[in-house]
This record gives structure tokens, sequence and C-alpha cells, in this order.
């Protein structure tokens, strides 16, 4: 199956991006994780003689602009690409300003379940869990051929899992009888780590771990963060969604470091979707709204 195959990815707090984006007539808008496009699509519904410009790594993802006409509008662009590289493509189409950034991180509900490459530990498909195919080096690569103790960091690091440690040794004791390459060898290997049953999955923390490493999720959210700070209008706003605690706490230390002067941060405490967003959308329960606005 391909994303074009479809899976709906539901916007996740749409009334309030769109609240706290303020669009204004004739302003210039980057939405930097086009996903399914559900986010842009609003607010080219609502954007008056202004532009929008959106950022998608995932190249079978970027192909799904043709599904809807609203995205052939000439006031609308699809860049193919990391948002880290924000910087370069504003340059490129001569843009000083821009009055508002969107960044709905992580991935959209289809390319977890319908693509093929491994992001989910509930189905069983190729270990890849690269989002553009131009990263060099895949989650197999990664899982086959780092050292133990480099793994464990990984795990530790990036998913906080506290049996990073015994995973690791698994893991580097069963591939030296057979490659890893699937992401269900690699769920055993982890479950059995657990002794104890939990109502969350036990391969949760290291699939997320391997998936921000093999992605450079981090530093791409940093860079960007940081690009789109400076590029920021007088009144503009960045909205960041994040999933989970290490994109959190990124997004709540950059903020705070500007803030001040130039800056206004507007949500104190980050915003989270309405019970009833939650009910009819399981996947908005993590979610977390941090705004950022520019004073001067
Ligand atoms: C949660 S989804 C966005 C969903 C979108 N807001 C919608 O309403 O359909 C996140 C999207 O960002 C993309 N993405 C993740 N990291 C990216 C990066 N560094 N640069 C550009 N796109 C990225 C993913 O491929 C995914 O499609």
């Amino acid at each position: 199956m391909t994303a074009a195959d479809g899976v709906i990815h539901v916007p996740v707090m749409l009334k309030e991006v769109l609240d706290h984006l303020n669009l204004k007539k004739g302003g210039i808008y980057v939405d930097g994780t086009f996903g399914q496009g559900g986010h842009s699509q609003a607010i080219l519904k609502n954007l008056e003689k202004g532009r929008l410009i959106a950022f998608e790594w995932d190249k079978e993802f970027s192909d799904l602009t043709q599904k809807d006409k609203i995205f052939f509008a000439p006031c609308f662009c699809l860049i193919n690409d990391n948002f880290a590289n924000l910087e370069e493509h504003l340059k490129k189409m001569g843009i000083q300003e821009v009055d508002g950034f969107l960044f709905d991180l992580g991935l959209s509900s289809d390319q977890l379940t319908v693509t093929e490459r491994g992001f989910s530990y509930r189905s069983d498909s190729p270990l890849d869990m690269r989002i553009s195919q131009t990263t060099k080096l895949s989650a197999t690569d990664i899982i086959n051929n780092y050292p133990e103790a480099k793994l464990a960091d990984i795990f530790y690091h990036y998913g906080e899992e506290k049996k990073a440690r015994p995973i690791a040794r698994k893991i580097c004791y069963w591939r030296k009888k057979e490659k890893i390459v699937n992401s269900q060898q690699l769920v055993g290997i982890v479950a059995s780590c657990f002794s104890h049953k939990s109502n969350k999955h036990p391969a949760r923390k290291v699939f997320q771990a391997l998936r921000i490493f093999v992605n450079s999720e981090l530093e791409n959210l940093s860079q960007a963060l940081e690009v789109a700070l400076k590029y920021l209008a007088i009144d503009g706003r960045i909205i960041v969604i994040s999933y989970h605690s290490l994109e959190d706490r990124i997004v709540k230390q950059i903020f705070r470091k500007h803030s001040g002067l130039n800056f206004q941060i507007i949500t104190k405490k980050p915003l989270t979707p309405a019970p009833q967003e939650v009910q009819e959308n399981h996947r908005s329960r993590s979610a977390k709204m941090r705004v950022i606005r520019r004073k001067e």
C-alpha cells in the first residue's frame, strides 16, 4: 500500500491553530509540516490575498496535493524538503518576513499505519523509518551496525527507555544470529526484555527513539525554530504542536530564550486539545501547542 491509498489524517487543534495564527490580508505563512494538508487547506480557505508555503519531507506525501484543487491555487507552493532548510528556501524566494509559521510535528496517521517503512510497532514491515529516502542511514543500518553502547544511548536519550542497556545487549546478541530487517523482529527482541505486562506497548519507546535518531528530528526542530524566529514579522506568530516531551522541551526552551524584549510567549502553559477532540481523534491525546509572537 502507498500513502495515496489513504487513511485520513484529521488535523489536530485546527480551531486553535487558526485562532492563534491570526491570518491577515496579504500575509505570508509557512506550514512546515504539510502531511495530508489538513491545516494547509484550512489556512488557504481563510487566506485573503496572501501566500502559503508548505514543506513536506516525505516525497510520497508531497504528491498528495493532487487530491484537492485548492492546492493548485497560485498563492500556494509545496516544497519537498526538510524544514530545517527553511532559510535557504526563503532566501531563494526573496522572502524577508513571514507572518506565521506552523509546525505540527511527528508523523501523520497514514505514515504510521499505511506506509511500509517500519514506523509502527503494531505492523510488520521493513525496518526503515526514514521520513525521506534521501537520509543516509535507515533504522536497519543502525540496529545491525551500531555498537551496543551507542544503541543504549539512543534508546535512553531519545526514548527515555529505562531498559536501554539490556535491550541493546539483546539486540547485539540476536543480530549475530540473523540480521534484523523487519519491525516485528525488533518488537520481539524488545518485548523479551520485559517480564511484566503493561497496558503500554513494550517497544513504544525504542521505536520513538529510533525514529527521532534516524531523522535527526530534534536537530531539525531547533534549526527551523531559530530561523522562524529570525524571519517572523511584527505581530507574527509561530505555532508548534508537539507529541512527546523531548520535542516540547526544545520548543519551551527556545521560546524562553527569545522571550522578553522582542518576543512574547502567548501560551505560558501549552494548550491541549479539548476532551471532545481527544474522544473523536485519539491521535490528538498527547498534543501540546505552544505559541510565540513577535512584539517589535
Ligand atoms: C503530523 S503530520 C502533519 C499533518 C498536517 N498538519 C495535516 O493536517 O495533514 C507531520 C508531517 O510532517 C512531515 N515532516 C516531519 N519532519 C519533517 C521535516 N523535518 N521537514 C518537513 N516535513 C517533515 C512528516 O512527513 C508528516 O507528513
